[in-house]
This record gives C-alpha cells, structure tokens and sequence, in this order.
C-alpha cells in the first residue's frame, strides 16, 4: 500500500478547543509574543516539543496500575532494569527523574574545572550541566551538518579527525566522549553505526570511557536501517545492540524514546563510577529503585521500551516528518534537509529575508504560525542563542523553527493542516513583520522574554 497509515487505533480522546485568529491575537499580546507563555489549552496542534507529550498505550497504561511503590526492590524496578538491559546491556542501570539529572549525575564526578567533554552537539541541558562544573562542552559534528541543504544521510556523525586531534592534543583534560543520537541540536540528524564504532573506537585507542546520549536511540536506529549499507535487512532491536555495544555508558531522558511522560536513566559499565553515581542519586534524586520516579514510572518505561523498537511505528513515525517535510518544500518553504527523526526544521532566515536576525524571523514565523492557524512550534535561533553574558546580542548561526512531533499524538489531517496553514503564510509572507524584546532574563531567555510587533 503506498499511504502510511497510523499503526494505532483511537481509544480516548483529548478534544481540541478551536480558537479564532482574533482570539489568538489577543493571546499572543497577552503572552507578549512568547508561546511559552500560551495555555496549552488554547493550542490546536502542540509541536512545541516531543518530550514527554507521546501518548502511551493500553498495555502502559495497564503497566501503570501494575506499578509496584515499595521503597526499596520494586518489582517495578527489575522490569524497567531488564527492559532497558534487552537493549542496551550496561551492567549498572540507574533511573533518574528525566535526563538531565542523569547528566547532572555524571558530571558532577567526571566534570569539573578544566575538563573538555566532546560530542557531536550537545543538547542545550547536557552542555548546561556539563558547564556547572565548570568544564567545557566541545562539539565537534561532521562539516555537512552545518548546510541545511546537504543530502548527507548521517548529518549527525562525528567528526572523526578532530575527535582524534583533541584527544591526541588535550587527552588529559577528557574524561569522556560522547555522542547524541539522534542529534537533536543538529536538527535531529542521525549517527551511522559505522560512525559510533569508529568515534568509540578512537575514544577507547586514547584510553578514554564512550558514552551515547541515547534519547532518541530507536529513530536513529530505524535510519540506519534505511539508509546504511548492509543494515537494511537487520531488524531495528539488532541494530539497537549493536549501537550501544561499544559503548561504557549512557544517560537518557525516557520522555523522548521509551514513550514516557516522565524519567530517564543513567547506565554504565564501570563498578567505581556507578557507586559514585548511586551515592549522587540518593541524594538528589532517590534511592536507586526508583530514582525520582514513582513505581508506575518504571513500568510504563518498561512497556513503551518494547513498543518503540516497532518498525511499523517507526515507519510512520520517520514518514510522518517526511511528509510534512516534501509538502512544506513543494509549497517554497526552506526546510533542514533530510528532515530529522522527530521534527521538521524551517530555515526562517531564508523563509523571512526582510526580517534581519536581530528581529528574530524564527519568532515572526512562530508567532504567525500561532496566529494563522494556532500551531505552537518553537524558535531555535537568534531568540534562543543570540544573548552573550555580557549582555550584548550576536545573530545565532541560524534561524531555525522547529515542528517537533509528539509520538503517537497527532494524524495525517493534523499534519495537512499544519502544511494548509504554511500555504496561508507563503502567501502573505512579506508582510509578517519582526519583533523586539521589551524584558528578558539574563539566562535562558527564550522562555520568559516579552516580546513587541514591530510596525
Ligand atoms: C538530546 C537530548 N539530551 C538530553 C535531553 C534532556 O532530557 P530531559 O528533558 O528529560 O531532561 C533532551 C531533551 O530534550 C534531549 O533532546
């Protein structure tokens, strides 16, 4: 069959409230021009973000009445381990809350002043929590993920040269490597298999511990199925081993590809770290059976581990992005290609010319998208990045919007009519204007600043 229909049928609803424009617009000067300050109630279609948004299924939601809460030794626990060790098979699993405290946890005790942690890009939380104690946050992604045309099929892939010149050079100064699949700040780019050996490879030749970011592991995986030579015929669960055999260790944020509202985990091979880790976890997040999560956490963890590793769902789920993507370059509008696993990026520097980076075209574009058609995306640009501690603005390397698409949450008319709403503004493009910022915290300013139309 050619049309790609959703593996899944429709048990309970959430029902959508339709705004009108003139609504929107009323809420968008009430939000100053900042979509995170926006009701999700009163959001049609959320692509704000795909973390922690998948719908789960009967059998989790089923898990979640199974739910052990003992304190110590859940049950629920020895499923979450046994589920995540039928993939990746660290010795130590330790859950955490979501990932970021997974990545707290880890440098804490590998991070510290003058340390240097290359990756591929790192996540906006991993650099933050890498840059807390102190160290640097090095990326060292291949060239081609720096055009937004570029056809390469693993735009996420390290740079295998420099990681091999930066450990020869400042070797003594890294405690780690590691690498993000799918890489999320690089547009969602997947890593060849080929590249994680080959990167743990140089990491293990200079005597150094390979870590993988591995939110988005089983996308990733279902790319190398489709794109790397001599995978296709390996089933994705295969092709999930083998991504993380080589690796020492890994931390993930459950909200992204395990299906889960909440969670995430740090697991490792190494006996002295996973103490420390233990001892860091108790304090700050729980004991190690439940590590900031309750007992139904983990088993709806369990359960969605399973489910990702579906190729049918990963079908649909790469096709979805896909096919938003071709109908958005049809209709004129620039997008990051190939489009990634879990959103599709627009070039609004390119999309919007008029509108110079320091008027922010991601945020013009986002605010239309909201008003046109009450779509929230999210801007990663000159908004997100621009503001340099010392208080002065630079525009960021691009000005992207990013569509992320929660799993399992949206069908294909929601998708036509995300493209149906793009029509309207390639329509009336010219005439969207920039905007300015009228308050803005000194840290993370996407979140809070308050934004003004300008004329
Ligand atoms: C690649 C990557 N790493 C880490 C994180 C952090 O995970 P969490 O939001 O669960 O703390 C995210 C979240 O978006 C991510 O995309």
């Amino acid at each position: 069959m050619r049309t790609i229909i959703e593996p899944f049928r429709i048990k309970v609803v959430e029902p959508i409230r339709l705004t009108t424009p003139e609504e929107r617009r009323d809420l968008l000067a009430r939000a100053g021009w900042n979509l995170f300050g926006i009701h999700a109630d009163d959001v049609i279609i959320d692509l704000l973000t795909d973390s922690g948004t998948s719908a789960m299924s009967a059998e989790q939601w089923g898990a979640v009445m199974r739910g052990d809460e003992s304190y110590a030794g859940s049950p629920s626990f020895y499923r979450f381990e046994s589920a995540v060790r039928e993939l990746m098979p660290f010795r130590h699993v330790i859950p955490t809350h979501q990932g970021r405290a997974a990545e707290a946890i880890l440098f804490s005790i590998v991070g510290g002043p003058g340390k240097l942690v290359p990756s591929n890009t790192h996540f906006d939380t991993t650099r933050g929590n890498i840059e807390a104690t102190g160290a640097e946050a090095v990326d060292l992604v291949v060239r081609e993920a720096h055009d937004p045309d570029d056809p390469h099929p693993f735009k996420g892939n390290v740079d295998l040269d420099r990681l091999d010149r930066l450990l020869g050079e400042e070797g003594g100064r890294v405690p780690l490597v590691m690498v993000t699949v799918t890489n999320n700040a690089g547009g969602g780019q997947p890593v060849s298999l080929a590249n994680l050996r080959a990167a743990a490879q140089v990491a293990h030749r200079h005597g150094k511990p390979f870590f993988i970011d591995g939110c988005r592991f089983a996308e990733n995986a279902w790319f190398i199925k489709c794109r790397e030579p001599g995978q296709a015929a390996r089933s994705v669960k295969d092709i999930v081993r083998d991504m993380f055999a080589d690796a020492d260790g890994m931390t993930m944020s459950a909200k992204k590809d395990a299906f889960a509202n909440i969670g995430g985990w740090l697991a490792l091979n190494d006996d002295a770290l996973a103490n420390a880790a233990r001892n860091r976890l108790i304090l700050t997040e729980g004991f190690p059976t439940y590590g900031g999560l309750a007992g139904r956490d983990l088993d709806a963890i369990a359960v969605g581990l399973g489910e990702i590793v579906d190729e049918q769902y990963l079908r649909y789920r790469v096709r979805t992005n896909e096919y938003i993507g071709e109908k958005l370059v049809a209709l004129g509008v620039p997008v990051v290609l190939p489009v990634g696993g879990h959103a599709v990026f627009v070039d609004a520097r390119r999309f919007l010319p008029h509108i110079p980076p320091l008027q922010y075209p991601g945020q013009a574009l986002a605010v239309a998208l909201y008003e046109a058609g009450g779509i929230r995306a999210c801007e990663i640009g000159t908004v997100m990045f621009g503001l340099r501690p010392d208080g002065t603005e630079a525009p960021a390397d691009m000005d992207l919007v990013r569509l992320a698409m929660p799993r399992r949450v949206y069908t294909q008319s929601h998708a036509d009519y995300l493209v149906e709403v793009f029509e309207q503004l390639v329509q009336g493009r010219e005439r969207l204007r920039g905007l300015r910022i009228v308050s803005q915290p000194r840290q993370l300013r996407h979140f809070t600043a308050r934004f003004e139309p300008l004329p």
